[in-house]
């Protein structure tokens, strides 16, 4: 296992006093109550550090803290990606210095995760052997993991004699952990569809033009959201129309640390001139029109975030067979008319057979309105 020393030892740290589990008076149902602050407060920060773990990539991003028997944080950790320390894992040894001679934590140590301590061996050991070993006498996650493989640790933890306390702000969890549980979950990739129109809903005038729809705030987020997938995706037509680079670009034009695989869908032959081919990240042309046999290669090779950029028809299909998780519109005040709207037919002939969706976020982005929204949950 990777060895993190890089973060100072917290003595001490960000849990207000007020809210400490072992102040609370002696009444049973405030001593409950405050002790639930208390872990809200330590997975508040461990949701903090999981971000700082990298967003694409076949691992969740996860953090840990380590509370002393005074529910305060004394040692943090996070995941940074496959083949290094899990977040639990890392936690632990920030908290060495309070081991004793066998390498156990005094009676009392709680570890709060953000996801269900993983119970399988992959590259690095189960996580809920590392805490067992480590002995602390309580673990409080936020959600449980869905890997087939993986999940399981809660119980295991249990049948060590360990205190186990689940769905402490798993919402919040939830939400920002979608993509990684959501493609565990359904064995495929999430899939991010995104689209720019005009405030009439076109994606690109009479002639096929579509660029510059979006305002420059708008692009700069769209590239800055492709350095934390996995994949884009669009259809051939896409990229004879556009011949776009499919690049993470930042607003000065350089590339982006991470790019995300290039990936273009559909029979026809394309010239290896194209600039979706470029050098610039890698590539692939799937000849097929297979929507499901591509999203399954794809998780096959590692992609758990696809975001699919079109253009119509391909969104248009997406949306049909009920393969996105997530909307992410740019829409610009513009009107362009015609008949070349962002998404084509859904074969919905009736309003009551509407794709029900939900607004999660809607934002101003220079002139734009950005927004991301989610299928309704019947
Ligand atoms: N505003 C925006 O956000 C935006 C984004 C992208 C593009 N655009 C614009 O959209 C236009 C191109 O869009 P488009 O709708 O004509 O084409 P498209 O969606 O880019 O590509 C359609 C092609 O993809 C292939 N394909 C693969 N799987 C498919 C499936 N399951 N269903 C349907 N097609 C599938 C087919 O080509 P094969 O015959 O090769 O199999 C199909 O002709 C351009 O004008 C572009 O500028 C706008």
């Amino acid at each position: 296992m990777v060895a993190h020393a890089r973060l100072p030892r917290l003595a001490h740290a960000n849990i207000p006093a007020s809210m400490n589990s072992h102040e609370i008076p002696t009444q049973r149902g405030a001593s409950q109550m405050n002790q639930s602050h208390s872990y809200e407060a330590a997975m508040t920060r461990a949701l903090e550090l999981a971000l700082r773990g990298p967003a694409f990539g076949v691992n969740p991003q996860v953090g840990a803290v380590i509370l002393n028997p005074a529910g305060e944080i004394v040692a943090e950790g996070w995941h940074e990606g496959a083949g290094t320390a899990h977040a639990e894992v890392m936690a632990l040894q920030n908290a060495s210095q309070f081991f004793d001679e066998d390498g156990r934590l005094p009676s009392g140590y709680t570890a709060v995760v953000t996801l269900e301590p993983c119970n399988h061996t992959g590259r690095t050991g189960p996580c809920a052997e590392a805490l067992i070993r480590a002995g602390v006498s309580r673990v409080v996650y936020a959600v449980s993991d869905p890997g087939q493989e993986s999940s399981g640790g809660a119980a295991t933890l249990t049948a060590a004699g360990i205190e186990v306390i689940g769905g402490v702000k798993a919402e919040a969890a939830a939400a920002q952990g979608r993509v990684w549980l959501t493609a565990t979950r359904l064995q495929r990739p999430f899939v991010t569809l995104k689209w720019a129109a005009s405030l009439d809903g076109r994606a690109a005038a009479e002639d096929g033009t579509s660029k510059w729809i979006s305002g420059p705030e708008s692009r700069a987020d769209s590239h800055e959201r492709r350095s934390r997938v996995d994949a884009i995706l669009v259809g051939t037509r896409t990229v004879v129309a556009d011949d776009p680079e499919l690049t993470a670009r930042k607003p000065d034009g350089s590339l982006y640390e991470h790019q995300p695989m290039r990936v273009v869908l559909g029979e026809t032959e394309l010239p290896n001139e194209k600039r979706v081919f470029n050098d610039d990240a890698p590539s692939v042309h799937f000849r097929t029109r297979s929507i499901h046999g591509a999203l399954a290669e794809l998780f096959q090779r590692g992609i758990r975030h696809v975001w699919v950029e079109g253009g119509p028809k391909v969104a248009s299909k997406f949306a049909r067979l009920g393969l996105v998780d997530e909307f992410i519109v740019y829409q610009a005040p513009l009107l362009i008319g015609g008949d070349r709207t962002a998404i084509r037919n859904l074969d919905i002939a009736t309003m009551s057979d509407a794709i029900q969706l939900e607004f999660v976020e809607v934002k101003r982005l220079g002139n734009d309105i950005f927004i991301r929204a989610t299928r309704k949950e019947a």
